[in-house]
């Protein structure tokens, strides 16, 4: 029997690709939530000897795993052969240190949590910073794809002369690929974190080495902006082309893709990882192929 797939809460993005190259059938689900705030979930398709499989981004986690939890319980009470998670955008990556006394290392018990009702994960360039892999901390089979040849092809096509910039160390490992596909300079700077809305970036260097390049900043999640606005702001003192904003993960917190544009930038643009309306770059594939691979190795 075809894999099912099912979206757990707005239908997401990568769906109509995801079936349509993989041959999937699409799961229906009813999601609800009671007057006190509980959970009401039902399941309208078949899943008995089936593969299911989650499809949910997980930016604005909370509200999301109890959920999310539930339907793979309920999957496996049905029947179903394994029960997959694909979550385009993977939460609580980033918490993978104790800086303070009495900080709980949130994507350890993060990790442990989706391992113990998932069989496998399937998600696109996870923040690993601290980590290397996702085995480091997820116990089940994890499978990452990437949207370096995606957003590489998306920039060849959309920019003149790109200078690709990294705001901090962490981003080198994205604009190494993408510089190395495309044969364009790159540059990372310094960030410096206070809090969660609080970053100091360094000051963007030797700009002059770089005549009529346009810059491409380029980074995984953009949360707040703030790390992308300080490179906005630093650029618009030294140099005059417009500025390109790359971001793989949408998660946009409380108007900072307004602020951004606010900021300068001449454009913003985000994979379709989470839904917004700055999605340019299609990952639709790469987590299909993920997800096959997932499949067939759990079968
Ligand atoms: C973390 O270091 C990530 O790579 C991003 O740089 C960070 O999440 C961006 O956050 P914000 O948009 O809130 O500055």
């Amino acid at each position: 029997m075809k894999p099912l797939v099912i979206s757990l809460f707005e239908e997401h993005p990568a769906l109509p690709v995801i079936l349509k190259e993989q041959g999937y059938a699409l799961g229906e689900v009813m999601l609800r939530t009671f007057p006190d705030g509980e959970t009401y979930l039902r399941f309208q398709s078949e899943l008995k000897h089936r593969a299911v499989i989650l499809v949910a981004s997980l930016d604005s986690p909370n509200s999301k795993i109890l959920p999310l939890i539930l339907a793979a319980e309920t999957a496996r009470a049905f029947g179903a052969s394994q029960v997959g998670l694909c979550a385009p955008y993977l939460a609580y990556m980033r918490q993978d240190k104790q800086f303070k006394s009495g900080e709980s290392i949130t994507s350890l018990y993060f990790a442990k949590l989706i391992s113990k009702y998932f069989d496998w994960l399937v998600t696109v360039d996870p923040h690993l910073h601290r980590y290397h892999k996702l085995d480091e901390v997820y116990s089940i089979s994890s499978c990452t794809v990437h949207a370096t040849q995606k957003i590489a092809q998306w920039i060849k096509g959309n920019v003149k002369k790109p200078l690709l910039i990294g705001p901090d160390s962490e981003s080198k490992q994205w604009v190494e690929q993408v510089s190395k596909v495309l044969n364009v300079p790159y540059l990372t700077l310094k960030k410096k974190r206070y809090a969660g809305d609080e970053v100091e970036v360094s000051s963007v260097p030797e700009m002059e080495r770089y005549p009529n390049h346009t810059p491409v900043l380029l980074d995984d999640i953009i949360s707040t902006a703030q790390t992308m606005i300080m490179v906005v702001q630093h650029l618009k003192k030294v140099q005059s082309e417009p500025i390109v904003c790359v971001g793989i993960h949408a998660v946009f917190s409380n108007g900072a893709y307004e602020a951004l544009l606010q900021a300068g930038a001449a454009l913003v643009v985000t994979t379709n990882t989470i839904k917004h309306m700055s999605n340019q770059i299609d990952v639709s594939s790469q987590l299909g192929e993920g997800m096959h691979r997932q499949i067939k190795q759990t079968q």
